[in-house]
């Protein structure tokens, strides 16, 4: 193969790149029409009432972390396995963070992990599963769990943007916590360059998130919080605004969501691609003695953002460091999604044990990453599947 595979990569197309040159000859770069488009389209999209689009998954993260009021005094709890954006936001609402154990077959958060973990912290605000790989987590059990503790459950669904649960409904519908947050980096399942999206049904907490994406601004028809700087003989002066919380500029251009609401149109043709390849990856490797699919339960309810195989790199005679560079001198992209949170340096001094997380332990010590994405050809899964064939015994 003489060109490299990438493990994931968008598919822009002509029509993408019409809608984007549309958006740079018409007036307005940003706050202009595409951004309440987008976020109407994927409310439509995931059946909700509510969509704030914002600069990255990231923000989104942060301000529904404060939307939820995690803060000080209290603490959020995400999945070991997910990239640390999931665990952070607490920290930057002001929170402590935790973590639940993930389950072995899914590599999602465990409900029973969760529980333990509500049991030992009784602090906590919010519960954030992560919906890895595009797999549904067990949303209904986890807010059982979350309810048991008074918590609220942000569901972080930035590699799940198209996968259902289990009774057809979309992920982000929120109809079991409070918000759902996606993203919409190049890697992801529909690309804005960099964007987020929270989504939920109620309208106080829509209100918020709105305003603390531009600086804690009145906006829509907030209240004003001090009325007798706002008018004079009943009349309101046309330049009053009000700062009403800290908030920050997390806002998205017109650019972005043109891209990415053009991207939305191609979503579910990208899906079904990604679907096909899946099938072809699952039985290509259902039948090695040491290298198996991370999750296969499940798997029409994906929306597929990553494939990750576990290799039992012991028994299978190579190294997941020689393997990597193998593949990469192959022209085969490939990747280990994630390090445990709880294992970086940063996490380490706040005084986590990686040890207290055994599943996520033993998951991160055999998981690798390999290519997926829309435009993977049949030759070029073939060559991915042949060589780790021939790598791995
Ligand atoms: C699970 C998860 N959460 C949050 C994020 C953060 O999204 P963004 O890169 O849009 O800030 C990512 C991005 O990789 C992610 O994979």
């Amino acid at each position: 193969m003489n060109s490299f595979i990438p493990y994931g990569r968008h598919h822009v197309d002509e029509v993408d790149i019409r809608a984007v040159v549309e958006v740079l000859q018409g007036g307005l770069l940003t706050q202009g029409p595409m951004i309440e488009a987008f976020e109407q389209a994927i409310s439509d999209y995931v059946g909700v009432k509510y969509a704030v689009a914002v600069s990255s998954g990231t923000a989104a993260l942060h301000l529904a972390a404060l939307a939820a009021d995690v803060g000080k005094g209290n603490s959020l709890v995400t999945s070991p396995i997910t990239f640390v954006a999931s665990a952070n936001c607490g920290l930057y609402a002001g929170g402590t963070v935790q973590f639940a154990d993930i389950d072995a077959d899914s590599i999602n958060m465990s409900a029973i992990g969760l529980a333990q973990t509500l049991r030992e912290i009784p602090t906590v605000r919010a519960v954030v599963p992560v919906h890895f790989a595009g797999l549904p987590c067990d949303i209904p059990a986890i807010k059982a769990a979350a309810d048991a503790a008074a918590a609220v459950v942000i569901e972080d669904a930035s590699h799940a943007l198209g996968s259902e649960y289990a009774d057809g409904s979309k992920v982000g519908c929120c109809v079991n916590s409070l918000m759902t947050v996606f993203s919409f980096h190049p890697v992801k399942a529909i690309a804005a360059g960099e964007g987020g999206m929270v989504t939920t049904n109620d309208e106080k907490i829509y209100r918020r998130l709105i305003r603390l994406r531009s600086h804690g601004i009145n906006k829509l028809d907030d209240e004003f919080q001090l009325p007798e700087q706002a008018s004079s003989n009943g009349l309101q002066y046309p330049w009053y605004y009000e700062m009403q919380e800290l908030g920050f500029n997390y806002r998205i251009t017109d650019i972005q969501c043109a891209l990415a609401l053009s991207q939305l149109r191609h979503l579910d043709k990208f899906i079904a691609r990604r679907r096909e390849l899946v099938a072809v990856y699952d039985a290509a490797f259902a039948g090695m003695k040491n290298c198996r699919p991370a999750q296969l339960d499940g798997n029409a309810l994906s929306a597929h953002h990553l494939y990750v195989l576990r290799i039992d790199f012991k028994s299978a005679g190579i190294g997941r460091e020689q393997l990597m560079l193998q593949l990469r001198s192959r022209n085969i992209g490939n990747q280990v999604h994630y390090i445990p949170v709880t294992m970086q340096p940063y996490y380490q001094r706040l005084g986590f044990n990686p040890g207290d997380y055994p599943e996520a332990q033993a998951y991160y010590n055999e998981a690798l990453t390999i290519p997926l994405f829309y435009d993977l050809s049949d030759e070029q899964q073939q060559y991915v599947i042949d060589n780790i064939r021939d790598l791995v015994s």
